[in-house]
């Protein structure tokens, strides 16, 4: 084993500033999570725009039944090794459970994620007064935000499980008016998670800022997933909204290569991935 310098020659460097401009040009924005160094230099290597340290890895990295269990030393510890493993893809990291329950305390967990770790964006679940009020403390810093609605997971308990949001009329409206809310804070980014396509069409189009999906339909700005569906080795029966595609392929770099192609000629997702 040898240590690799991950660089990968002729690649810009993804900025807060250029994802914008990537809306904007109509250019889909890649992401997909990793959470140690050799997949973000996997990540890094098939050109992929935007790693994301979710707390998924309470789930397929430390065996969960919810991402609850993550502590700010897990996410820490994780940011840090996929940052080592990256040079011109942006890094996000999640804010885990409860790092919002207090502005002083999400303020010491962006600064410790950007700070210490390396990322370049923390995200955060919900659209909640005190959410609103960390999107706007942590922008203030200049901490990016990248917010998450839909489907937030670590809300599973009130969900009742893992279900999808905004079905019903009024359910839609209010996650509408939830993600003008986030931008309004100061969000940078945003990911909608678990939506019907009509839903993530309406988001995506009311606002500015770059719209991520994952099960909210091919007309988002951007598409996520979580790599370990991608590459087909969760556990269990894939989600509807993946795709294996490490199936037929003989890598992990030819998988998330075709991820990110998929992504950005508008083929995946397809229909058979989405939610009405
Ligand atoms: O934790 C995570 O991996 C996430 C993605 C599913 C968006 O939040």
């Amino acid at each position: 084993m040898y240590v690799q310098n991950a660089s990968v020659p002729d690649r810009k460097p993804v900025t807060v500033p250029g994802l914008l401009a990537m809306k904007t040009q109509g250019r889909r924005i890649v992401m997909l999570t990793a959470y140690d160094a050799s997949f973000a230099w996997q990540l890094e290597a098939a050109g992929v725009d935007v790693a994301l340290v979710g707390d998924s890895l309470g789930m397929v990295v430390q065996g969960h039944a919810s991402t609850l269990p993550v502590t700010l030393e897990h996410m820490v510890y994780h940011t840090a090794a996929v940052a080592r493993g990256l040079s011109a893809t942006m890094l996000v990291a999640d804010l885990p459970f409860m790092a919002d329950r207090d502005v002083a305390h999400v303020l010491e967990a962006g600064a410790r994620l950007v700070g210490e770790a390396g990322a370049a964006m923390v995200k955060i679940e919900g659209a909640a007064p005190h959410v609103l009020e960390a999107i706007a403390a942590l922008t203030a810093r200049a901490i990016p935000v990248c917010a998450h609605l839909g489907l937030t997971p670590q809300s599973v308990h009130k969900f009742g499980g893992f279900r999808i949001q905004g079905r019903e009329q009024a359910a839609a409206d209010r996650v509408l008016a939830e993600a003008l809310a986030v931008q309004a804070a100061g969000a940078d980014l945003l990911v909608m998670e678990g939506v019907p396509v009509e839903l993530g069409q309406r988001v995506t189009a009311a606002l500015k800022i770059p719209v991520i999906g994952i099960g909210a339909g091919p007309h988002c700005d951007g598409q996520v997933l979580v790599i370990h569906d991608m590459l087909g080795i969760t556990p269990g029966k894939r989600p509807k909204f993946s795709k294996d595609f490490l199936a037929g392929r003989d890598s992990v770099g030819a998988a998330i290569a075709a991820y990110a192609e998929d992504v950005r000629s508008g083929a995946f997702p397809a229909p058979e991935h989405c939610f009405n």
